[in-house]
């Protein structure tokens, strides 16, 4: 079988680990990465990935800098099949010429609008949708994970609407230096935040309204939902629903995973790469039922969630998955994705 070449442009928070998930695929070739900097984001890569400079600026700075730079962007595209673009927000809609000019596919990021491509991907609800065609959006760390839950409970026909509160990390760890807020919580300016439409561009049939703010810390995102059913259900027809969809794992209070600092040193405890989550993590023994509505709260590894996604949306524009369910365990078992931490239900 031929595998899939894969590029990858932007090699930051996202742009790295889809990189390293790429080289866990056994469909799937890094052909290399491409980025702009010189410093230690991108040294790390020296001797290890294939690195190639996106810009014609950038190959002059990263041979000033004694980077081993194999060629240029168009070098990496002719290798390549698909391009996973994870630049920052907007730089990515910018490249898309050059995208089309070298005949590859390509997969976005959430920071990119829905319309830049036409088509907004989470694996476990419109995979099929994206089947063959040139370019999908894999859309944001939240609302991946929006879609990822309401869409269990749509799926067990459970969802009549819900109502949202997002309160996200104020920025990655990596950035903490440079900005990022301290001793406050920011609003975001206008309800609904934008997360609930962007969801019902994968999920169109969502009564979803979400509100957003921003906490001072760096650690994962935390929404708190109240969900109106379509009928008076028990508090185990919930987690059922929860339960038989994949990418959602359960956490418990009981087991002392009472915060999101805890969950993120669970991750790197069992030796996670990079202390990732992929799945979305509700806790449990936080789910409550009465009559028709439900109330939960769930963290979303931010820097992570997309990353499986990514993978999927790769064989779902090549057309090498001829569905979401052979895609997604192939992804999952290369990534040692779990639906229970600490339990027996791997
Ligand atoms: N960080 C998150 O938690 C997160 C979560 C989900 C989705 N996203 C989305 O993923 C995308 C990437 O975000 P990120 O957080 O990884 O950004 P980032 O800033 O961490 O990484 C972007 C990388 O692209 C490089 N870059 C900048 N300009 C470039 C150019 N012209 N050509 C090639 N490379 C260039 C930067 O040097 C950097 O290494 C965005 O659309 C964002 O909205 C981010």
């Amino acid at each position: 079988m031929n595998k899939t070449r894969v590029a990858v442009n932007g090699y930051g928070v996202i742009g790295k680990r889809v990189a390293d998930a790429v080289l866990l695929q056994p469909d799937m070739e890094l052909v290399g990465v491409a980025d702009v900097v010189t410093d230690w984001r991108i040294q790390s890569v020296a001797g290890r990935l294939p690195l190639f400079a996106s810009t014609d600026r950038a190959r002059d700075e990263m041979l000033q800098a004694g980077l081993p730079v194999a060629g240029s962007l168009e070098d990496l595209l002719q290798q390549a099949d698909v391009v996973a673009d994870t630049t920052p927000k907007h730089v990515a809609a910018d490249n898309l010429p050059r995208y089309r000019q070298a005949g590859v596919k390509v997969v976005l990021q959430g920071g990119e609008s829905h319309a830049t491509t036409g088509h907004s991907f989470v694996a476990q609800a419109n995979f099929e949708s994206a089947l063959g065609r040139n370019m999908t959006r894999v859309v944001s760390c939240n609302t991946t994970s929006i879609v990822r839950v309401l869409g269990a409970l749509q799926n067990a026909n459970l969802l009549a609407k819900a109502r949202g509160v997002l309160i996200r990390r104020a920025t990655d760890p990596w950035e903490s230096h440079l900005g990022g807020i301290m001793n406050t919580m920011v609003p975001e300016q206008s309800i609904p935040s934008h997360q609930g439409p962007d969801a019902q561009t994968v999920l169109p049939d969502l009564d979803v309204v979400t509100i957003a703010a921003k906490a001072a810390h760096t650690q994962t995102h935390n929404h708190y939902w109240t969900i109106h059913l379509t009928r008076a259900a028990s508090r185990e027809e919930v987690l059922a629903a929860l339960r038989a969809a994949p990418r959602i794992a359960f956490i418990r209070m009981a087991d002392g995973l009472v915060a999101l600092n805890s969950t993120v040193e669970l991750m790197k405890d069992l030796g996670r790469p990079r202390g990732d989550m992929w799945e979305v993590a509700v806790w449990e023994d936080l789910v409550t039922v009465e009559g028709d509505e439900a109330y939960l709260t769930y963290q979303v590894f931010n820097e992570a969630i997309v990353v499986s996604e990514t993978i999927d949306a790769i064989r779902a524009l090549t057309k090498t998955a001829p569905d979401a369910e052979t895609s997604m365990r192939l992804t999952d078992r290369s990534l040692g994705m779990s639906q229970d931490f600490l339990g027996s239900s791997d």
